[in-house]
């Protein structure tokens, strides 16, 4: 097992990408915490990934939740071996109609979340620890409307380079995992119908050179490269796993 005795946690955990790294990882040995806002969604994933997985309310823009958050991981594991900061949220801000409400909501939990969770657990890290950032394809490109969630992307990828350098001498690893279109349900909670989202997800698809969404599993298992020993002469840099969509 490639997380044998490791501790982990995996902020938005309970859905989508989270959920199936915290699978992975809990089938490759590691003690597995995931937290989330809603502790109904929590609960059914607990019953997916079995009773040893400590589920943990804490919404990412608060600092304070954050703190709460890395004293409870503390006291469960003790200490930490991998950190994927992976809670995010994905929705248009078209320069003409965004309202500064919305820009701060995508800003405070795909950016700030992640500079305050990880303030938080830095402490408790254990010499060696891995750190998953996740990023995404759209770092890479331009495209209309997405302006403030490409731009928070970008921002996390920078945060990879800079907390691996700040880190060093912790032996701490910072990487980032750039997922291309996944298919998982942060397509359908912009309040579009499920046949809107059925037909969004046709769309792209037939732009990617793969000629179809990836799977969570897929930005899992390099999670777990991430996160694992395999990858221990990385840091800093950041594995784009899109189908070939940002490279081809
Ligand atoms: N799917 C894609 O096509 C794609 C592409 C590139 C990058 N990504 C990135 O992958 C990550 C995971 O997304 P996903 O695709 O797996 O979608 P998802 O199923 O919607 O997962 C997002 C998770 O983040 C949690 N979350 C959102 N806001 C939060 C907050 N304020 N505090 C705490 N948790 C919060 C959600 O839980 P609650 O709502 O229950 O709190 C949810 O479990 C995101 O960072 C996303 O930007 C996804």
């Amino acid at each position: 097992m490639k997380l044998s005795g490791k501790t982990a946690l995996i902020t938005g955990g309970a859905s989508g990408i989270g959920l199936a790294a915290a699978a992975l990882f809990a089938r490759e040995g590691a003690r597995v915490a995931i937290t989330g806002r809603e502790e109904a969604r929590l609960m059914q994933a607990k019953a997916h990934l079995g009773d040893t997985a400590i589920t943990i309310v804490a919404d990412v823009r608060s600092r304070e939740a954050m703190q709460g958050m890395s004293r409870q991981v503390a006291g469960a594991f003790g200490g930490l071996d991998i950190f994927f900061a992976n809670a995010g949220v994905a929705f248009a801000t078209p320069l003409s109609g965004t309202d500064e409400a919305r820009y701060d909501e995508l800003m405070d939990i795909n950016v700030k979340g992640v500079f305050f969770s990880m303030q938080a657990v830095s402490p408790i890290l254990r010499e060696g620890a891995s750190v998953i950032l996740n990023t995404s394809w759209l770092n890479e490109v331009g495209t209309p409307g997405l302006s403030m969630l490409s731009a928070s992307k970008a921002a996390v990828r920078s945060l990879a380079r800079t907390w691996s350098a700040e880190l060093l001498d912790r032996k701490i690893r910072v990487n980032a995992v750039s997922p291309g279109a996944i298919d998982t349900p942060i397509h359908a909670r912009g309040g579009s119908t499920p046949d809107q989202v059925q037909a969004g997800k046709d769309r792209i698809a037939s732009r990617i050179p793969l000629r179809r969404l990836g799977e969570p599993s897929d930005i899992a298992e390099a999670a777990l490269f991430l996160a694992s020993d395999a990858s221990r002469y990385m840091l800093g840099a950041e594995l784009v796993v899109d189908g070939g969509f940002s490279q081809l």
